[in-house]
């Protein structure tokens, strides 16, 4: 990872840790159980890349920071909601994130239950605000409800569970289908956000998306592997659930090796698409990189 690169991911993530914390400072939330459980998962120390993405693209755009700010913090709660209720015994039945215990093992599933429908329900508080600033801000909070609810991150979320135990349904049109919502949806929001607030022609929406598309692909085969041979210790979560709870994971269709064969197909074609915009795309360059080498 060359220093430029990660400079600018340093500014990005201690940009955002400045706006989340001064949102949530002055947050008096009672019972006080209800904070410290928002915040025990919420500063646990995620790696951001949501709020990365958006202010990368933002820059990219020749948008201004500021304003997109606070649809980060939103896309934050929600993506850290969306772990919070992954992990409950209903769920994946984890008992480490953010290298610390689960939240539910924590605080109890109700709290860990309430704690996520409090972050959704602030995110969409916050996309409410920020839609009286004009036009392109309601497309934006528009594309973090649709990327997270019934058309992203939670129908991909049933269909994970739902494909659970059934042998008969491990298939590419299945994979593809739970990638693309849970994992693919909130990263393809983080880029085409920051792309409505700065009102860029459909084409290049487009190719965002698309850009999205394998980004979120290469997210999740990647995890995937991570949890067979991934450390948990670097990860910071459990490993070996995927296989435990009988996931329809990209393992499961395309073997260790398939899947990295796809993974270098992923990164040549999102590659191809970023090489295609008349924008400065070194950043996601480096960006698909970052995914492809993570180890946590
Ligand atoms: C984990 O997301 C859940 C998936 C979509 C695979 P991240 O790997 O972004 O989790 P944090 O935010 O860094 O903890
Ligand atoms: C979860 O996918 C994705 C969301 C929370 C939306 P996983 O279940 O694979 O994520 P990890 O491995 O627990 O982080
Ligand atoms: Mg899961
Ligand atoms: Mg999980
Ligand atoms: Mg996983």
């Amino acid at each position: 990872m060359s220093t430029i690169f990660k400079k600018q991911v340093e500014r990005y993530i201690s940009y955002f840790e400045d706006k989340l914390h001064k949102y949530m400072q002055p947050m008096h939330i009672k019972p006080a159980i209800l904070q410290e459980s928002i915040e025990y998962s919420l500063f646990a120390g995620g790696k951001r890349i949501r709020p990365i993405l958006m202010y990368a693209v933002t820059e990219i755009v020749g948008g201004d920071m500021q304003n997109v700010s606070n649809f980060a913090i939103a896309m934050e709660m929600i993506h850290t909601y969306s772990l919070i209720h992954d992990d409950l015994p209903a769920m994946d039945n984890a008992n480490m994130r953010r290298n610390l215990p689960t939240n539910h093992i924590r605080f109890g599933e109700g709290q860990a239950v309430l704690a996520g429908d409090a972050l959704l329900s602030e995110a969409f508080s916050i996309c409410m605000q920020e839609s009286l600033l004009g036009e392109e801000y309601r497309q934006a909070g528009i594309c973090l409800a649709q990327c997270a609810g019934i058309y992203g991150m939670v129908a991909g979320q049933a269909a994970d569970i739902f494909y659970q135990n059934r042998t008969d349904s491990v298939n590419e049109e299945n994979l593809q289908f739970i990638h693309l919502h849970k994992t693919g949806k909130l990263i393809i929001a983080s880029l085409l956000i920051p792309a409505y607030l700065q009102k860029v022609d459909a084409t290049i929406l487009h190719h965002f998306y698309a850009f999205g598309d394998y980004l979120g692909k290469i997210y999740q085969f990647t995890d995937d592997l991570l949890d067979i041979q991934g450390s948990n210790k670097l990860l910071g979560k459990d490993i070996g659930l995927d296989a435990k709870t009988n996931k329809l994971a990209a393992t499961s269709v395309y073997g260790k090796e398939g899947c990295q064969k796809l993974l270098q197909e992923y990164q040549q074609k999102a590659m191809s698409i970023l090489d295609s915009m008349p924008l400065q795309t070194d950043f996601l360059k480096d960006f698909l990189q970052y995914l492809l080498d993570r180890k946590k």
